[in-house]
């Protein structure tokens, strides 16, 4: 049986660790690609030197070289500076997207019918630059999708397991919008164990959730002081990797490419996806309430603003 392939771009923290998760459930073989050669090929080495213990089947090579990564089933998109204290994800915006850019066109010559998902920040905005790029290939919209609806859930999650002392397995989180701070989360649409979470936390205590949600990100740079969070990004991505590989047909918060669905066109923003062997299958559209809708379309404006200043700064140095 053919085994699955995973290029992951970018060997820092969170694509070193996504490789050592698909590698330990047994998900993919997996390609870690950096500039840096070394710390590409000495991680992925340290991976396989881990096998004999961790007894995995799965082989990790490292390298620069596209070459490679030819034939992947899924590229993770990882590569791009990280914040540090004091920055917002936008401030990460042209950078990042000069090393999306060539990491893409470089990937995309090796495995053109790859599904591509972008967690480099500010992701929303990368995911549908990738989407830029690629969709004049003729790569299909449901084919390339944002990792962060999943990573903002997760903690959405955690934080009610904690608030209510139970485990985190009984937490169906609702996230919606733009990996920012103007996020959504949905508490209507929250449950714990089947019973809704207005019902079980007072007010006060579901908007100190929302809002440590909304700034889980940067809770976790101002901890480490050099970077910005890496396990629970990686294990986000790493689900999604799952169900696309494997067909699960799983309902998972992600980015993706709107055309009208809650009245939003034409840009990536995060929602309930059916996600299968061809990406996105499907785009769920939850009834939201009129205050749900006018955050998640104001959330979709700030992605749309980071677009538009994307394309200007492209401009100016062109
Ligand atoms: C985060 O929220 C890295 O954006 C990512 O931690």
């Amino acid at each position: 049986m053919k085994q699955s392939k995973v290029t992951v771009i970018g060997a820092g923290n969170v694509g070193a660790t996504a490789a050592q998760r698909l590698a330990e459930k047994n998900i993919a073989n997996v390609v870690l690609i950096d500039v840096a050669e070394g710390i590409a090929k000495g991680k992925a080495l340290d991976l396989m030197e881990a096998r004999p213990v961790e007894l995995e089947d799965r082989y990790i090579l490292g390298g620069s070289d596209y070459a490679l990564s030819e034939g992947s089933d899924v590229v993770l998109m990882t590569a791009g500076l990280a914040r540090k204290p004091g920055m917002s994800r936008d401030d990460l915006l042209k950078i990042n997207a000069d090393i999306v850019t060539a990491c893409i066109e470089n990937a995309y010559k090796y495995s053109p019918n790859a599904i591509f998902i972008v967690v480099s920040n500010p992701v929303d905005a990368m995911t549908q630059l990738t989407y830029q790029i690629l969709s004049v290939k003729g790569v299909a919209k449901h084919k390339i999708i944002g990792m962060a609806g999943v990573l903002d859930s997760s903690r959405m999650a955690f934080f009610i397991a904690e608030a209510l002392d139970v485990s985190v397995k009984n937490i169906q989180p609702c996230v919606l919008g733009g990996h920012g701070d103007d996020m959504v989360p949905v508490a209507r649409y929250t449950t714990v164990a089947g019973v809704p979470l207005t019902e079980l936390l007072s007010e006060e205590k579901i908007n100190a959730i929302i809002e440590r949600t909304q700034k889980g990100g940067i809770e976790i740079v101002n901890l480490l002081q050099t970077g910005s969070a890496f396990y629970a990004p990686a294990s986000s991505a790493v689900e999604m990797i799952d169900a696309i590989l494997l067909n699960k047909k799983q309902i998972l918060p992600c980015s993706c490419y709107l055309e009208g669905e809650y009245g939003i066109s034409g840009v990536f923003v995060g929602v309930p996806t059916k996600l299968s062997s061809n990406g996105i299958e499907q785009i769920l559209e939850l009834k939201l309430t009129e205050p749900e809708l006018a955050a998640l379309k104001s959330s979709a404006e700030s992605v749309r603003k980071n677009i538009q200043r994307l394309d200007d700064l492209r401009q100016l140095t062109s």
